[in-house]
């Protein structure tokens, strides 16, 4: 709930409140955190930094604000920055007031279900433009998003050279980041770094929002766990600044990189959406970012819908498939229980290796036996169908290049960098936009797919558009046209479910997330490696967006395929792997597995996620648990690569996210690699499952597929179920 009052911008969620007062020309920021009791007075809050003045050498914007912008004497990161055509990139703004607000429009995504929202006026006394800044609340969560619009009416072009989401302002001394940051194959790797003073920075400048740093962080300052992301796919920025007055401002949004965007008289430019919580726990603060996502980014017609087990032919196969092949993988699929054929790359034009077909989006019949006709011998089998695409790339091996270079995004002149043999195409070209969407709706319903594998391979350079008249906007506008075509896309099959990749997990944001529910997590389907890529991404998205598949490679020696599954068996579970080849005794392993993931496929997909102890980036021991939110039932992994250790000392660990008052009954999932002695249950009160200490053997004996020990973690699975209280 938003209440104004003559003095007070009072912005309440179910956990949160965020108080601005008015003050003259500006908005002190007088409080974020825990929830408040409304008052008619809040001047205790802030009193001394409003009224003091500092060296006059120095920085002397030490009021918090949750607006700033160039040319306030401050040697603190703007908000804002606006320049005119002659170069002038000061501003003077001043607040002219905050009224409710009917909603707002974007070219972007933007929350859905809203709140309240209340609208923030300032304007520029040297440009003549109006910023306006949105907050808006929702009934369900404890999230705020917040963004703003830049209106100019100036009667003159002007520039916008940064226009953040979010501006946040503490009194703080000290502060500690959590940032997931990574690469290719290892996204999303939890950092934590110290703060003390200047300033630390993410961003991305590579045209996607990467796997080197993602748009979702959290800020721990005194008791109170921050975390914050941005509803965009972009270049994005996240800045935490401790000035020497033991302030800190954290900003973020767009990033200013590569962006200097042309605003013609009576244009308005809008920032993306940005989200952001205060909570005790890290935890807690995941959950909430969760609920976020599946409440107010997802689509609602999947964000709760159950989510198919999936094959997918890429680690099997690569390019070199038939149809019959895909069929034969479809068949072995059908009778371990798995519900979702995924053809991936290689269907198409000339696409027998990376090196030629991108853009060529029809069936390579020569090699499929034709597709459709493989699409209805699945869909008899009564499996659904997938099907990879890539439509943001263009080959110049493709027919499509040949005909139109004028697509693909280059300079011109300049001979384009390619990155795995590829060009991006130039999404701000509506010809080829027109095309793409026309041509891709029509695959889609021609083969009647279930389901869109949605990739984007590699980063962006040679950025420009023939069909932009400024090239500082390419980077923003980019992603209005994309979004554009998503929504056409998505809108046109509303039954199929889509699943982004960029490279593995490149693009895990809540702008891909608005489109597409599912998201490829990382090419690297090692188990090892993805119990960190796995918490990094839980950290900030729910579970049911995750994509995890056992492979039949990329193992490290010995993690059996039953701890393969423990870690992969996650919201959006699949395998990744020739089942045609492996033998007798592992399809019965893998029949198990799948009936245990169907049996209980709620508890795995929509659920509270709970990290078990520390992160496992930090400690050997850990895991995590998935709860329902009635706490009736619950799924615990739990996880030890104490290898060294492994011979005396018993791992312990303790649940979480419980009900106390429950009595439940605790039991492990039967393992083939585990004899019927290791495999046990027992009843406990929530209140002993989560402040002791649970003994669970030594995990490591007989944990590989050959009964030794020579696995680099172990792991065993639980199902938890309320019996009484
Ligand atoms: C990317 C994806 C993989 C696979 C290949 C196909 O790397 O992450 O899962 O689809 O492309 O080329």
């Amino acid at each position: 709930m938003i209440k104004l009052t003559e003095k007070y911008i009072k912005i309440d969620t179910t956990k949160n409140t965020l108080l601005l007062e008015k003050y003259g020309d500006r908005v002190l920021q007088l409080y974020y955190g825990k929830k408040l009791h409304d008052s008619d007075n809040y001047g205790f809050f802030a009193v001394e930094e409003r009224d003091k003045w500092f060296g006059s050498n120095d920085d002397h914007t030490n009021i918090p604000t949750v607006f700033s912008c160039n040319g306030e004497c401050a040697n603190k990161e703007a908000y804002v920055i606006l320049s005119k055509e002659d170069g002038t990139f000061t501003s003077r703004f001043e607040f002219k007031g905050a009224e409710m607000a009917e909603g707002f429009s974007s070219p972007l995504p933007t929350a859905r279900n809203k709140g309240e929202t209340v609208r923030l006026c300032f304007t520029d006394l040297v440009t003549g433009a109006t910023v306006y800044q949105y907050y808006t609340v929702f009934e369900d969560c404890a999230c705020i998003t917040v963004h703003s619009e830049v209106v100019n009416n100036s009667g003159e072009q002007l520039f916008v050279k940064r226009l953040m989401s979010c501006q946040l302002d503490f009194a703080a001394e000290k502060a500690s980041v959590t940032t997931y940051d990574g690469t290719w194959d290892l996204e999303r790797l939890r950092h934590d770094t110290e703060l003390t003073a200047g300033r630390f920075e993410i961003d991305s400048k590579l045209g996607i929002s990467s796997a080197n740093h993602n748009p979702f962080f959290m800020v721990k300052t005194d008791n109170t766990v921050m975390g914050f992301n941005l509803v965009w796919s972009g270049n994005h920025k996240e800045t935490v600044e401790i000035s020497p007055y033991e302030r800190m401002r954290i900003l973020t949004g767009l990033n200013d990189y590569g962006f200097n965007y042309k605003l013609n008289a009576g244009e308005t430019f809008v920032s993306p959406e940005a989200v952001f919580v205060a909570a005790d726990t890290e935890g807690e603060v995941s959950r909430e970012m969760h609920k976020f996502s599946l409440k107010h980014v997802v689509n609602p017609n999947f964000a709760y819908k159950p989510r198919p087990v999936l094959i997918n032919n890429w680690e099997a196969t690569y390019f070199d498939f038939t149809g019959d092949k895909i069929y034969e993988i479809a068949k072995k699929a059908k009778e371990c229980g798995i519900e979702m054929m995924v053809l991936d790359d290689g269907w198409f034009g000339a696409r027998n290796n990376d090196r030629a077909g991108l853009g060529d989006w029809y069936d390579n019949v020569e090699k499929t036996g034709g597709l459709k006709s493989l699409s209805d011998k699945i869909h008899e089998l009564g499996l659904k169908f997938g099907l990879w695409v890539e439509p943001e790339m263009i080959q110049v091996d493709s027919d499509l290049y040949r005909a139109h270079p004028e697509y693909a995004m280059q300079i011109p002149g300049l001979t384009p960098i390619e990155r795995r043999h590829q060009l991006c195409v130039d999404m701000c070209n509506p010809e080829l936009r027109q095309y793409l969407t026309d041509t891709l709706i029509k695959l889609f319903k021609d083969l009647g797919v279930d389901y869109v594998k949605w990739d984007h391979n590699r980063a962006m350079s040679d950025v420009y558009s023939s069909c932009e008249a400024y090239q500082g906007n390419y980077f923003y506008d980019y992603y209005v046209n994309q979004y554009k075509m998503l929504k056409d896309i998505t809108e046109a099959v509303p039954d199929v479910l889509f699943e982004s990749c960029a490279s593995g997990g490149s693009r895990y944001d809540l702008g891909m997330q608005y489109f597409m529910p599912q998201n490829w997590c990382s090419d690297n389907t090692n188990a090892f490696a993805r119990l960190f890529i796995q918490e990094g991404t839980l950290a900030g998205y729910p579970v049911s967006s995750l994509g995890a598949h056992v492979p039949n490679h990329w193992e490290r020696p010995g993690v059996s395929w039953e701890s393969r599954f423990n870690v992969s068996a996650m919201g959006a579970f699949g395998y990744e792997c020739d089942i045609t080849s492996v033998d007798r005794k592992t399809i019965s392993v893998i029949k198990k597995q799948v009936a245990y993931f169907k049996k209980h496929r709620n508890v795995f997909q929509y659920v509270e996620y709970y990290r078990l102890g520390e992160s496992l980036c930090k400690s050997d021991l850990g895991g995590w648990s998935f709860v329902s939110e009635d706490k009736k039932e619950a799924i615990a992994v739990i996880i030890d690569k104490k290898v060294n250790n492994f011979w005396f000392k018993r791992p312990r660990f303790t649940f979480a996210g419980l009900n106390p008052d429950y009595l439940y009954k605790v039991e492990m999932r039967p393992q083939s690699n585990l004899p019927e002695s290791k495999v046990f249950s027992f009843t406990a009160y929530g209140d002993a499952l989560m402040n002791g200490k649970l003994d669970f053997d030594n995990l490591y004996w007989h944990e590989t597929d050959g009964h030794d020990m020579g696995s680099v973690f172990a792991s065993r699975m639980f199902y938890i179920k309320k019996i009484g209280r």
